[in-house]
């Protein structure tokens, strides 16, 4: 925040909690009160669930709603009136390539990011000639901390970005008034990736089950839990 004041003196942050939606409408108030409007929006809190959907309980389900897709709803709801008012702004939403190839592991995560990326692009229909510009950043393989927070270990070795590719990304959508970026651009396996899911979707489902198989020990013991009546991510016993 210093580093910020530095050259933008009223910069300032609020602390909470973007799943729940009171606080997600009152960053936007909030920053209407202390600057008077809102120009940009970036959607960027997000948290992964790295695990197997035998794993995934539906409370951590829906919490992966709530902070990757519906605080993004919630702060965007709020926002167009005001940039209606003004006549003019931008939301920018920092969605991932999960959204275009749901990688193993990354069931609710992917899903999140579709239903980001579906309502970021129902918006361009939707604010046509309302001068809002609403833009997608699909963000590959980051080198952030989000990679030590994986609930379950990561099949993925490959190279990772500079999370500075992401902020130029930012500042390209706006300035240029792009609608989606994907990024890093023009990435090999990322374009692979793509052509394999639009083009040959039976090859890729073999080539990511290649890539992170589901252990047979896991299987068996969702089955187990099965037989005993429990939940998906019931795991007590384990
Ligand atoms: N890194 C990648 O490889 C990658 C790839 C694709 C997409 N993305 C997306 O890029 C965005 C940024 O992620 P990152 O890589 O920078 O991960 P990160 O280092 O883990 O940062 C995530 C950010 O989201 C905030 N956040 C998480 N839950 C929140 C909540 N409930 N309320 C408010 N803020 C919350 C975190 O705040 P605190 O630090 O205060 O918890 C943190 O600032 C995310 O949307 C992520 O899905 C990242």
């Amino acid at each position: 925040m210093r580093e910020c004041q530095v050259v933008s003196p009223a910069s300032h942050y609020l602390a909470g909690d973007l799943g729940e939606r009171a606080f997600a409408e009152h960053v936007v108030d909030d920053t209407v009160a202390r600057h008077g409007r809102v120009d940009i929006l970036v959607n960027n809190a997000g948290i992964s669930k790295h695990k197997q959907i035998y794993h995934m309980s539906a409370d951590e389900a829906e919490q992966v709603m709530r902070v990757n897709f519906l605080s993004c709803v919630w702060t965007t709801l709020a926002a167009i009136p005001i940039m209606l008012r003004q006549g003019s702004g931008s939301i920018v939403n920092i969605s991932s390539f999960a959204a275009k190839v749901a990688p193993p592991r990354e069931t609710i995560y992917a899903a999140s990011k579709a239903a980001m990326n579906a309502f970021s692009e129902g918006m361009w229909n939707d604010l046509a000639g309302a001068n809002i510009h609403v833009a997608i950043v699909n963000p590959g393989p980051i080198d952030t901390e989000i990679w030590l927070k994986e609930d379950e270990p990561v099949a993925f070795h490959g190279r990772k970005y500079p999370p500075e590719l992401i902020t130029q990304a930012i500042f390209e959508v706006i300035e240029k008034r792009r609608h989606e970026l994907t990024v890093p651009r023009r990435n090999p396996p990322l374009l692979l990736a793509r052509f394999m899911r639009l083009f040959v979707p039976s090859v890729l489902r073999a080539a990511l089950a290649r890539f992170d198989p589901v252990p047979r020990e896991v299987l068996e013991k969702a089955r187990a839990r099965a037989r005993e009546g429990k939940r998906l991510g019931d795991l007590r016993d384990d």
